[in-house]
C-alpha cells in the first residue's frame, strides 16, 4: 500500500547561468514565460502556475515536482517521511514536501497551488482521410509559430539502481508500471511508470526510471502540445531559430506518442509530444525489449542508430545486459547476499 497516490507530474526545475538566454529558448519552445523573485518560469495552457523553473546558477538539473491529489495527502506523506509540509513560496502558492530520492534527486511534492481556468487547446483542423472528408470547400492554411504547450507530461531520470529507485517511488507515490524494459530476459533496464488514478485514465508514463550508463541526471522532460500540425510547426520554428534538435520527429512504440526532442542552450533535453497512450489502473504491466525502446514506428531513428556505422540494437542490448548483470553481481557481493 503506497503512502499516497500522486495525481501527476507538476514541474521540472533547473539552474542556468543566463536566464535571458534560457527565456529566449523557452519562448521558441512554446512556453509562456515570466520572471518572479529572480527565477524564470514557464507555464503551459492548463492553468497551472508553472511547469518549468530556472534558477540562476551553474547549469544543472535541480528537482522534479510531483502533484499530490490533496493537502491531506501531503500531510500523510510528510508524517510518513518525518518531514514538514512547507509553504511553497512561488507563483500560485500552495504547499510542498521536499524529499530526496536514492540517487540524490530532489523531489518536490506539491498541493494546493492556485489554478486558473485552462486556455482551451488549439483546435486540430479537420482532417480529410480515405475514410471521411470532414473538410470541404475550406483550404488548410497553417500559421508558422511556436508549438502551443498545454502541460507537462513526464520526466526521464537516469538512476544507479533501477529496482531500488522503482521501490522508492512506488512505495511513496503509488506509481504503476506501464512497460518494463529488459536488456535481456530477467535483466530489467528501467520502466515507464504512470499515476494510479483508478478508473480515470492516466498518461502511459509520468516517470521513466532508466539504469543507463552515466551519472544520475535528467535525461529529458516532456511537454504536451496541441496536435500533430502544432508539433510540426513548432519543429519548424525551433529549426528556423537555430536551436539544436536532439531526436525526431517520430512515433515511439512504448507510449505511442509522436515525439520531437530538442536541447536548450545549456544542454538539457526537452520533448514536445502529442497523441500518447492513456491507461487506467486496470491495465496490466507489459514487458518490452531494449530494441523496442530504441525503435520507432515511423520517423527519425534513435541518434545511436542514425549513422551508417550504427551498432545493431541486439549488440547494444547484449552489452547493456552484460553491464547490468555485472553491476548486480557486485551489488549482491557488497550486500553479502547470494548471487
Ligand atoms: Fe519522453
Amino acid at each position: 500500500m503506497p503512502v499516497i497516490r500522486i495525481d501527476d507530474i507538476a514541474h521540472v526545475r533547473f539552474a542556468a547561468p543566463d536566464l535571458a538566454v534560457m527565456r529566449g529558448f523557452l519562448n521558441d519552445f512554446g512556453f509562456e514565460t515570466f520572471e518572479d523573485s529572480g527565477r524564470l518560469y514557464g507555464r503551459g495552457r492548463d492553468g497551472r502556475p508553472f511547469v518549468h523553473v530556472t534558477e540562476p546558477g551553474e547549469t544543472r538539473f535541480l528537482a522534479v515536482g510531483l502533484r499530490a491529489a490533496s493537502l491531506a495527502d501531503l500531510e500523510t506523506l510528510a508524517v510518513a517521511e518525518g518531514v514538514l509540509v512547507e509553504p511553497l513560496d512561488e507563483p500560485g502558492g500552495g504547499h510542498v514536501v521536499r524529499l530526496v530520492d536514492p540517487d540524490g534527486y530532489r523531489v518536490e511534492v506539491v498541493a494546493g497551488q492556485e489554478v486558473h481556468a485552462p486556455t482551451p487547446p488549439v483546435a486540430d483542423p479537420p482532417r480529410n482521410t480515405a475514410a471521411a472528408k470532414p473538410r470541404m470547400r475550406a483550404p488548410l492554411r497553417l500559421t508558422s509559430a511556436p508549438a502551443h504547450i498545454q502541460r507537462i507530461g513526464h520526466a526521464v531520470l537516469r538512476v544507479r539502481d533501477f529496482r531500488k529507485s522503482e521501490g522508492w517511488y512506488k512505495a511513496r507515490f503509488g506509481l504503476l508500471t506501464s512497460d518494463e524494459v529488459e536488456a535481456a530476459k530477467g535483466v530489467p533496464l528501467g520502466a515507464f511508470l504512470r499515476c494510479d488514478r483508478g478508473d480515470v485514465p492516466s498518461d502511459h508514463h509520468t516517470l521513466f526510471l532508466a539504469q543507463l550508463p552515466g551519472p544520475p541526471g535528467l535525461l529529458h522532460a516532456a511537454f504536451e502540445v496541441a496536435h500533430f500540425d502544432d508539433l510540426m510547426l513548432g519543429h519548424q520554428h525551433l529549426k528556423a531559430a537555430g536551436h539544436k534538435p536532439a531526436w525526431g520527429v517520430g512515433r515511439h512504440i512504448m507510449g505511442s506518442q509522436i515525439f520531437d526532442y530538442w536541447r536548450d542552450p545549456f544542454g538539457n533535453e526537452l520533448e514536445h509530444w502529442t497523441d500518447g497512450d492513456l491507461f487506467t489502473a486496470a491495465d496490466p504491466p507489459q514487458k518490452q525489449t531494449m530494441q523496442a525502446l530504441l525503435a520507432v514506428q515511423w520517423g527519425s531513428p534513435h541518434p545511436m542508430q542514425a549513422g551508417r556505422l550504427a551498432p545493431p540494437t541486439s549488440l547494444v542490448a547484449f552489452l547493456m545486459a552484460l553491464r547490468l548483470r555485472v553491476l548486480r553481481l557486485f551489488r549482491r557481493r557488497s550486500e553479502g547476499t547470494p548471487a
